[in-house]
């Protein structure tokens, strides 16, 4: 993985944003997919703004999101489907009928999940997957302990995760569904990149394992270790457990310069 270490948060948007634009340049029917939290926000709102000066689109893109809350009603305001197209592809020329997400108000979540991984699979390869991380360690909303090959599935949220989330719900914990449906750590592995979004001194445990921890269940972003194509975007303090930042600088200004020229936003 390429792990960055970026002084503001303007440049983790402007670096995450510039890879997108990279990729639907060169195929404008590129299949991308989108994670919610307020980790993502900088990259959307950057994308944004180089839509409106002309510099991507998304007319002929398709979008899968990575996970829904199960149980909130399909107009909630938090349910994620109404996130992403609020934060997010509303904004831009987006197809809302090209903007999916796993249905979480199905009458029966486990099938659900089963057809939405089908339908991943059948659009794509996912050229591009943008991902947070939770405190505990998950991505989309892979807790603790699940496989680290898992398919789209019908999953429960840690106390730890819906405390977190709790600041999307007044503050309270109890308004904060229990169940989700997530894109399995298999599925995510499929995309064909990931591009992972940390900040803040409240990530950097889960970071210190995602990038330097021993691979396992426990801390499920660590299946990402695996994947041939990962960058790590995090600020300062996010980074601030890690060991090897120095070599982690190095390693990426090679990357830049050699390998991927779309991550130069100078
Ligand atoms: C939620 C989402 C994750 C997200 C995580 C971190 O639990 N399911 O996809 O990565 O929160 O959120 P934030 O970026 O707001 O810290």
């Amino acid at each position: 993985m390429q792990v960055a270490v970026l002084p503001s948060q303007e440049q983790i948007a402007n670096v995450g944003a510039r890879r997108f634009i990279g990729i639907l340049g060169r195929n404008p029917q590129a299949v991308i997919g989108l994670a919610t939290g307020s980790s993502p926000l900088g990259i959307y709102q950057a994308l944004i703004r180089a839509y409106r000066a002309g510099e991507v689109s998304f007319r002929q893109a398709q979008a899968f999101c990575l996970d829904e809350y199960v149980g909130l009603p399909a107009d909630h305001p938090e349910a994620y489907q109404n996130f992403i197209r609020r934060e997010f592809t509303d904004q831009v020329d987006f197809d809302p009928q090209a903007v999916h997400a796993p249905a979480g108000d199905s009458s029966d979540p486990v099938a659900a999940a089963r057809e939405y991984d089908a339908q991943i699979g059948a659009a794509g390869p996912v050229a591009l997957q943008i991902l947070g991380i939770g405190s505990d360690g998950h991505i989309g909303f892979n807790e603790p302990g699940g496989a680290l090959t898992s398919r789209t599935h019908l999953g429960f949220l840690t106390e730890q995760t819906r405390s977190d989330n709790a600041r999307f719900f007044a503050g309270d914990i109890n308004q904060v569904p229990v169940a989700c449906l997530t894109q399995g750590l298999g599925t995510i592995m499929e995309a064909e990149e990931l591009l992972l979004v940390a900040t803040g001194a409240g990530k950097a445990q889960a970071v210190r394992e995602l990038v330097e921890g021993p691979v396992s269940a426990r801390w499920p972003a660590t299946v990402i270790q695996a994947h041939p194509r990962a960058v790590i975007l995090l600020d300062e303090e996010a980074a601030s457990l890690l060991s090897d930042k120095d070599h982690y600088r190095n390693a990426w200004d090679g990357f830049v310069k050699y390998e991927c020229p779309d991550y130069d936003w100078s």
